[in-house]
């Protein structure tokens, strides 16, 4: 299962604060694309959000809901007059378990904590059947006190038990062995579905869910591009991605469409405002785009040689062949067949050098460029015809034309 903490965790962090209608739109899409539940947002912060919570609630079917909750009765409340219009509402409850958190942020005692936990999750539990917890910090836990932690929340009712790696800490071994032993050794945890939610403060977030989910764990909260706290979270395009490509080998399938992939992660970019790094998995403007030489005869040839997705899989119209100073002259020749341009055998030696040129004095070589390559005033205006001899002339005038 996927859950999205795209509008609670992700918009949470700086720099993408959504409005309640953009939340909204983008709830809508995540129906679309299929994920299990859509963490909303954080209720008590603010009247905005607590309506955005509101609004998804109401509008959303076939997804269920949740939003986040600290350990006290205020949030919780919060939380559920927010939600509790929702088909399949869901209450998360957060409390740290690492000793740091514990102690210098809570600045409580460790049975302290598991007794407010439990007093809170058996508090929602009046108000909803489905209640998250979440030991946060528990990448850093003592794994005993965490075990323990995790068997009084399930005596005390919750239904699913999140193992957040909340500072991007661990490797994907260890978190795998953790959420192995969880699941193992505590008491009830057959009861209770166990997920988790990795931050990427070593670029392990992906790896270290995927870890969880081989332990056993079934399912991953992330978000669409990755975004979040700090360095962001487990992206739900590359889980969603990797369970699919290597379906063969993890035998683990999940519900989302992939082909919404790309149209949800285009609209969290448009409406938080900030872009996806190009070169990002699945969804990056380069993630299937082949610029050197080498990979673009080889796609050429076949589309396996270097692609292990489909770009149709995640959305997009097709792969791109980008011509750089680094492109053979298999894309070369391709490009201008597919723009229609017939050329002498002397003709297209003279435009490759002049392709050549130019592609060193600038990142692509656009449609627009090899057009005028091959039809330059300086070259007759009609090719290279007369200009076979002349290559550094046309050259020159060609980088005037491009670029000014
Ligand atoms: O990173 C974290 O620990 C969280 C929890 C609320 C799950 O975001
Ligand atoms: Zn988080």
């Amino acid at each position: 299962m996927i859950l999205d903490t795209t509008l609670r965790d992700g918009e949470g962090s700086p720099g993408f604060h959504l409005d309640a209608n953009s939340k909204v739109r983008i709830a809508r899409q995540l129906e679309k694309l299929g994920v299990d539940v859509i963490e909303a947002g954080f209720p008590i912060s603010s009247r905005g959000d607590f309506e955005a919570c509101r609004r998804i609630a109401r509008e959303i079917r076939g997804t269920g809901v949740t939003a986040l909750a600290r350990a006290v009765r205020e949030d919780i409340d919060a939380v559920w007059a927010a939600i509790k219009e929702a088909e399949t509402p869901q209450i998360h409850i957060v409390l740290s378990v690492s000793d740091v958190h514990i102690k210098r942020k809570l600045g409580m005692t460790r049975q302290q904590v598991l007794k407010q936990g439990a007093e809170m999750v058996a508090y929602a539990r009046t108000l909803c059947e489905r209640v998250e917890y979440s030991p946060e910090d528990a990448g850093r836990a003592d794994p005993e006190y965490l075990l323990e932690t995790v068997e009084t929340m399930i005596a005390a009712g919750a239904t699913v038990i999140n193992i957040p790696d909340t500072t991007g800490y661990c490797l994907p071994g260890e978190f795998g062995e953790l959420v192995h032993r969880l699941i193992a050794d505590a008491r009830g945890a057959d009861r209770v579905l166990f997920s988790v939610h990795c931050h990427d403060d070593l670029g392990l977030a992906t790896a270290n869910a995927l870890a969880a989910l081989t332990a056993g764990a079934r399912r991953v909260e992330c978000t669409v591009n990755g975004i979040g706290e700090r360095a962001g979270n487990t992206s739900l395009e590359e889980i969603v991605m990797l369970l699919r490509v290597r379906q063969s080998r993890l035998d683990l399938e999940c519900r989302v469409e992939p082909t919404e992939i790309i149209r949800t992660s285009r609209l969290v970019a448009e409406l938080t405002g900030t872009p996806v790094q190009p070169n990002k998995a699945v969804v990056g403007a380069n993630a299937f785009a082949h610029a050197a030489g080498i990979h673009q005869d080889g796609i050429l040839k076949d589309r396996l040689n270097y692609e292990i997705m489909k770009p149709e899989d995640v959305g997009l119209a097709d792969s791109r062949i980008v011509l750089t100073a680094r492109s053979g002259r298999h894309a070369f020749h391709h490009r201008l067949s597919r723009l229609g341009v017939v050329l002498t055998e002397a003709q297209t030696q003279a435009a490759w050098k002049v392709f050549k040129e130019v592609a060193d004095n600038k990142r692509e070589v656009t449609d627009e460029d090899l057009r005028r390559i091959v039809t330059a005033p300086e070259a007759g205006g009609g090719g290279f015809a007369d200009q076979t001899n002349d290559h550094n002339h046309v050259a020159d005038t060609l980088r005037h034309l491009i670029f000014g």
